[in-house]
């Protein structure tokens, strides 16, 4: 399967308005989906990521609205219509995110205004790309830019986050919204969760970041997200700190229920290889961080217990090619992408190789195509010119 790419959904969000609304929209948004490069389940523990925006896009094409309607149809969806002051609960599927964005913004005080809109994406659903983020960021800069109001990237990943917290009922963290919302060309961004400061990471010269797709999709696990995160709460309150950002190695020791401590050891270990891992690929050490990458699925598959038969075949597959220096599953898990470092000079041959070999194992089959795609660090949510 050829990379998704985000100039095609410029094109078919564009054709798809001029053919629903017979007139050519006025405004072109696009928000990225998101790879993590290390950092899991961190976030909701107030701790730090590494992730990078990509460059494949949800784009929405728009025209304003004179009331305080919105009214989107999306390639290959049901349509959605609902009035903003309306309550998004009562929204169902897709268009919740869209509501739901503008919605909380007007609830907070800010401007909103009704809008037409087309809606194509690039970026593959239930692959641990952050589709639904990115549908979120996307929404939220249409409905503020229509409204004549610029919201500032934290403002909106946030909003994204309520999103989910509080009408989807998902207790995720911040990482997915903040990277689509403040994604930096050429940079991965190390966010502190805690006070969402970020830290522009240029990547290492000689190594490329490479999207390996499973063809799994996540399914029926927003329960286990759950489970883990009251995990993560339930051992921070036994060690006595705020949140597991707070907790040490030597915490582990107040931990007799072993379940809680393999939780808390990952997210203990995995804020310390994001601080590695920002130093390592500032001194341009690749091996390194390829290393820290393949000790992080370690860590999330024997402690956190979130990795599954496909992400780990393609994790074990990728680290047999010549010139990989580490992979590891990325997102929440169960499904979806790894992400591998690849040496520069051996790109081509791992690319053919993996797509020659991966294949979904029996016990968890593919429900997408699989894909091997090399990826720069694209730009944060903006208006098309
Ligand atoms: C999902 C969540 C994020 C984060 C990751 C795991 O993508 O939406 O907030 O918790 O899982 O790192």
């Amino acid at each position: 399967m050829s990379a998704p790419h985000s100039a095609a959904a410029h094109q078919r969000a564009r054709e798809l308005y001029t053919r629903t609304y017979i007139s050519e929209p006025t405004l072109l948004v696009r928000a990225p989906g998101r790879v993590n490069l290390i950092g899991e389940h961190t976030d909701y523990n107030d701790g730090f990521v590494l992730p990078m925006a990509l460059p494949f896009d949800v784009v929405i094409a728009l025209g304003a609205r004179t009331d305080r309607t919105i009214n989107a149809v999306s390639e290959g969806f049901e349509s959605t219509q609902f009035s903003i002051d309306d309550d998004p609960r009562k929204t169902p599927s897709w268009g919740r995110y869209v509501h739901g964005m503008a919605s909380l913004m007007h609830l907070d005080g800010h401007a909103v205004a009704g809008w037409n809109g087309a809606i194509a994406t690039d970026i593959p659903t239930g692959a641990a790309l952050s589709s639904s983020a990115a549908l979120e960021i996307a929404a939220g800069l249409a409905t503020s830019t229509v409204a004549g109001d610029t919201l500032d990237g934290a403002i909106l990943a946030r909003l994204g986050q309520r999103v989910e917290n509080e009408l989807l009922g998902l207790p995720s963290g911040i990482m997915d919204q903040l990277a689509s919302a403040s994604g930096i060309k050429g940079c991965a961004s190390m966010i502190d969760c805690r006070d969402l400061s970020i830290t522009p990471v240029a990547l290492c010269k000689d190594a490329q970041v490479v999207i390996l797709d499973t063809g799994t999709r996540r399914e029926l696990v927003d329960s286990e997200f759950a489970i883990r995160q009251q995990d993560c709460q339930d051992a921070a309150a036994a060690i006595g700190v705020k949140s597991l950002r707070d907790a040490t190695h030597d915490d582990l020791q107040k931990l007799d229920d072993q379940r809680l401590l393999r939780r808390a050891r990952h997210v203990i270990s995995a804020n310390e290889r994001v601080l590695e891992a920002v130093k390592v690929i500032q001194a341009n050490d690749s091996h390194r961080l390829g290393a820290l990458m393949t000790a992080s699925h370690a860590s999330l598959r024997d402690d956190y217990d979130v990795s599954s038969p496909a992400l780990d075949a393609i994790v074990e597959l990728a680290e047999t090619q010549p010139g990989c220096l580490g992979a590891r599953m990325t997102g929440g898990g169960f499904a979806g992408c790894a992400v591998a470092l690849v040496h520069d000079h051996a790109i081509d041959t791992f690319v053919q190789s993996m797509s020659d070999a991966y294949r979904a194992p029996a016990e968890q089959p593919a429900k997408a195509p699989t894909g091997i795609w090399p990826v720069a660090p694209a730009p944060g949510a903006s208006i098309i010119n």
